[in-house]
């Protein structure tokens, strides 16, 4: 799916699926990081203004996505509590900084929005598994998930799009995508299974 190469253990549906509170608590953190990840990205493009100015509005999508969450925390009366480590995020953003081999400012940038285009899809990967393993017991929070998958696809094929306006050459942008897949795989292969987001 969306050009992820391995697909995500069936023990992660099963922990996320009978820890929903807590998968929502970290799915709110992801939000509200996905939308400062974004920010900051922005401020790193000024050289390239269309790109800076899609990755404002997606900021704000992300923080809608935030509240959104929030608002459900709410519903079940949990409160939101500090985030917890996303060793998938840092662990990949940390393989993928060792194995770059340009240092322009531009390099760094396409890098990050490939790595912001993986996380967007395993993410939708998640989000489309975890709806299919609640839709019986809780209908509104599974058609909650299946409309996020539908921005967060969206979000995977921007930030793919933004690297190729930035890089203008696609096939190395492309070529870039598939050794960045090939890392995000070997993150996802060490993952415990953990009832949040990226566990
Ligand atoms: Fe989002
Ligand atoms: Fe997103």
């Amino acid at each position: 799916m969306l050009g992820l190469e391995v697909d995500t253990d069936p023990r992660w549906v099963e922990a996320a699926s009978t820890h929903v509170d807590r998968v929502l608590m970290d799915h709110a953190h992801c939000e509200m990081k996905a939308a400062s990840n974004a920010l900051s990205l922005s401020a790193r493009c000024l050289a390239h203004p269309r790109v800076a100015r899609a990755l404002v509005e997606l900021a704000e999508e992300e923080l809608r996505h935030f509240r959104r969450v929030l608002d459900e925390l709410e519903r079940r009366g949990i409160a939101l509590e500090p985030p917890e480590e996303d060793w998938y995020a840092a662990e990949l953003r940390r393989r993928v900084a060792r194995s770059r081999r340009g240092l322009s400012t531009d390099d760094v940038v396409i890098d990050r929005l490939l790595v912001g285009a993986l996380i967007e899809a395993r993410s939708c990967e998640r989000f489309k598994l975890l709806a299919a393993a609640v839709s019986e017991r809780e209908p509104t929070l599974a058609a909650f998930y299946d409309e996020l998958f539908v921005d967060e696809a969206r979000h995977h094929r921007t930030f793919f799009d933004l690297a190729l306006e930035i890089a203008r050459d696609a096939p190395r942008v492309r070529a870039r995508l598939v050794e960045v897949s090939a890392i995000e795989a070997s993150v996802v292969r060490e993952l415990g299974g953990a009832p949040t987001i990226h566990g």
